[in-house]
């Protein structure tokens, strides 16, 4: 039966689920499915005090929303001393409640410090020599920090444009330095390869054999130009020696699109790729969240930015929405089943906290995960533990 246990739910006005049922009777998320199941959490999550604390039981891989971004670990000026504190909170809660990390990320566009790109190069940008010592320094000084207490890494993120081609100076300031460097075609990906060879080299040196790489992207659950750009790159790593394990689909995705056949048939090509050792590559769902906006409700897909759902579209989503991540989550079952993906996070613990909400315009309200704005399980809880 679809929803069994919606007896045991009602809706208020807001939207949200409540429900009787207390916190024993809610078996925690991550025991009903075979893959690792984890979530994205900021700093505050880990304060006892905090109302998304005693959800974090739900899930068995943590990851820091933001605290292990470079701009938040790097330090605030070139030659100073990397900032550990917050990350330290997560790293600390996962040892003392037996749950497991992944890492979010060593090399990304954004939320990295300006002075990391600045140098004596064309247009103020940093040579390709200085970012390189730059990016080794900060990748031995996580490993360093970090070698046994993480077991996977994203090593980059979104380093393909959304047109199928290498990000350039338009919207990354590593594509910028690679160019102004004189690389052309693939080798604009050079930054990406060093990435990985030196994340392999700092956490062997540190004890970290284990430690898994990976290269994380959206827009690669579909097929189309990004895609197959994306397919592309990880076979010139591959060529090229890069250490990669797996591969990151971030799975921003809405409740009507993109269908859940499309992601298996990107999971079904992605892991199918093949390092040199004959080792298929493996998959995770790095950063599920399903809004339930449509795109051509938001701006970018030609439409209004639609902020607030009437009720009734809302109510009739809702459901929907449950239905889909159940869908999604029997699927990810299948691919973990033929050795294809091994693990699932959601951005966010509570819909309130989540991205969504300012994204693709500020004052939006959104409902993309499995617990609602009052903390409380919603049907796509439900959905996922019967
Ligand atoms: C991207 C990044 C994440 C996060 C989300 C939005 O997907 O990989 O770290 O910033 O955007 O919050």
């Amino acid at each position: 039966m679809v929803f069994s246990l919606l007896s045991a739910t009602c809706k208020t006005n807001s939207g949200n689920t409540t429900t009787n049922i207390n916190n024993s009777e809610q078996p925690a998320l991550h025991t009903k499915w075979p893959f690792m199941v984890g979530a994205a959490a900021p700093n505050r999550a880990f304060f006892p005090s905090s109302e998304q604390y005693d959800l974090l039981r739900h899930y068995e891989v943590l990851v820091a929303e933001n605290e292990m971004k470079p701009d938040a670990l790097l330090p605030d000026a070139e030659g100073g001393s990397h900032k550990w504190t917050n990350a330290d909170m997560l790293v600390n809660y996962a040892q003392e409640n037996d749950t497991k990390v992944r890492g979010h990320v060593l090399v990304w566009h954004n939320q990295t410090p300006a002075w990391f790109f600045a140098g004596s190069g064309k247009d103020g940008l940093a040579t390709k020599e200085q970012l390189y010592s730059r990016m080794e320094n900060h990748i031995k000084a996580v490993f360093e920090k970090y070698s046994s207490q993480i077991g996977w890494w994203d090593v980059c993120n979104e380093v393909v444009g959304d047109d199928g081609h290498p990000r350039t100076a338009s919207s990354s300031k590593y594509g910028a330095i690679m160019v102004n460097s004189g690389l052309t075609g693939m080798n604009r990906y050079e930054y990406v390869l060093m990435a990985f060879r030196w994340a392999r080299q700092y956490a062997d040196a540190n004890g970290g054999q284990d430690v898994k790489l990976y290269l994380n992207d959206y827009n690669i659950e579909y097929n189309g130009a990004k895609q197959s750009e994306f397919i592309k790159l990880v076979n010139w790593l591959i060529e090229n020696n890069a250490p990669i394990d797996g591969i990151g689909l971030q799975c921003h995705i809405k409740w009507d699109w993109p269908s859940v056949s499309q992601i298996s048939g990107a999971i079904d090509k992605l892991s199918a790729i093949k390092r040199k050792d004959g080792v298929n590559l493996m998959t995770q769902v790095t950063e599920l969240d399903m809004s339930l906006f449509s795109s051509n409700e938001t701006s970018y897909a030609g439409g209004p930015i639609l902020l607030t759902l009437p009720d009734t579209m809302r109510d009739r989503r809702l459901p929907a929405q449950a239905k889909k991540y159940r869908e999604l989550f029997d699927m990810f079952k299948q691919k973990y089943e033929e050795g294809k993906l091994d693990m699932v996070l959601v951005w966010g613990i509570a819909d309130g906290h989540s991205w969504l909400n300012s994204h693709p315009a500020r004052g939006r309200t959104d409902y993309p995960l499995p617990f609602d704005r009052d903390y409380e399980p919603k049907l796509v809880y439900w959905e996922l533990v019967r």
